[in-house]
């Protein structure tokens, strides 16, 4: 068990300090609810206070019910830990409907970060191939997407939330929503790893006061075969990366995380292996990156975004890049 006092924290725009690194539970169709599942059971134990869920990644039952043994054997209280959960994209129209789901399943009376998983309502089933196409996908709408935010803000009113984030956002698209914001969002979720470091749009969360999330923080190396493409690049295999873990004597991933938390988000690696998840945590206290390091893995940026989102495409979309308003405006 690492004790809490060595993980590092940072501290939300409210003031509230959270710890430094979570852990994500999305199973990559890879490993099923039962494997995630006793997974937080054994990564609460060992340390780990911030927990990454989503209703999409179907397994919330089954972490609740570990969560309601680890409340039992009083390992942890409800205040002691950070639970974030996400409203499905199928959802934005029942947004209390989708969070109280949630927190039925998750066996909670509150979620601490209530996230809109992604700014697009166009519903995919969960695990469907990279090609499949929602007939009635529609690009991003201002309109619609400040229809689901005031949904999640009164979330926070009722007291069923206790902070609300987006996630898979862009900078055009945060110009948009964001003045029209009453509760601004107190965290952004976004895939974030050496490879894909996403400078601008982080200097802009943090430039607002909205912490980054990081996504995919060792590039997702177990990611489904549907977001793998040719031209992807493997983080741990990074010169700057490779360099570090030779020197520190460690695994790779866990450069990529120490990277993380020195940089100021917030990565949420995932595993089921006890061994991983728990040098993942350790990795974080201890033995930092130098200033050198740091600069080497911020200039091996190779912009390489692994979820590419493909599934969301409307009806006349070009592709996957029309997603990421990577002109400057929003895609139409
Ligand atoms: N908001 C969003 O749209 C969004 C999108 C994607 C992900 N997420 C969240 O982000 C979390 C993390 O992303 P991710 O799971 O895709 O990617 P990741 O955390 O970068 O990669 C996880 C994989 O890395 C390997 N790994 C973990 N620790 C390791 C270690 N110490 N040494 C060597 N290999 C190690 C494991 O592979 P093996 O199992 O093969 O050993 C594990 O399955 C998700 O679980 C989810 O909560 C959110």
């Amino acid at each position: 068990m690492i004790e809490q006092n060595r993980i590092p924290r940072v501290s939300l725009q409210s003031g509230e300090k959270v710890p430094a690194i979570g852990l994500g539970t999305f199973g990559s169709d890879k490993y099923g609810e039962k494997e995630v599942s006793e997974a937080v059971y054994g990564a609460v134990r060992c340390g780990y206070r911030l927990i990454d869920c989503a209703a999409v990644y179907e397994n919330e039952a089954s972490i609740g019910a570990v969560l309601g043994r680890l409340f039992e054997e009083k390992t942890v209280g409800r205040e002691d830990l950070f639970i974030t959960t996400k409203v499905c994209n199928d959802r934005h129209r029942e947004v209390e409907k989708s969070l109280r789901q949630s927190l039925s399943d998750l066996q909670i009376t509150y979620a601490d970060l209530f996230f809109v998983h992604w700014p697009f309502p166009n519903y995919h089933a969960p695990g469907c191939d990279g090609d499949s196409r929602s007939a009635d996908s529609k690009p991003f709408s201002v309109d619609e997407f400040m229809d689901t935010w005031r949904q999640c803000e009164r979330m926070v009113d009722l007291g069923l939330a206790r902070y609300i984030g987006m996630s898979n956002m862009t900078i055009p698209k945060l110009e948009a929503v964001l003045p029209l914001c009453r509760i601004m969002p107190a965290a952004l979720e976004m895939e974030l790893h050496p490879s894909f470091q996403q400078k601008e749009l982080y200097d802009y969360a943090i430039s607002r006061g909205i912490q980054p999330v990081g996504f995919c923080p060792m590039g997702s190396p177990s990611r489904p075969e549907r977001d793998k493409t040719a031209d992807d690049v493997a983080d741990m295999e990074l010169p700057s990366i490779a360099a570090a873990a030779k020197a520190h004597g460690v695994h790779p991933a866990l450069i990529c995380l120490k990277w993380a938390v020195q940089r100021g988000q917030i990565p949420i690696p995932f595993s089921v292996k006890p061994s991983q998840y728990e040098s993942n945590l350790r990795a974080v206290t201890e033995d930092p990156l130098t200033e050198e390091e740091m600069a080497a893995i911020a200039a091996d940026d190779r912009n390489c975004r692994l979820i590419k989102g493909q599934v969301f495409l409307w009806p006349g979309a070009s592709d996957w890049h029309a997603l990421w308003d990577e002109d400057g405006t929003i895609s139409k």
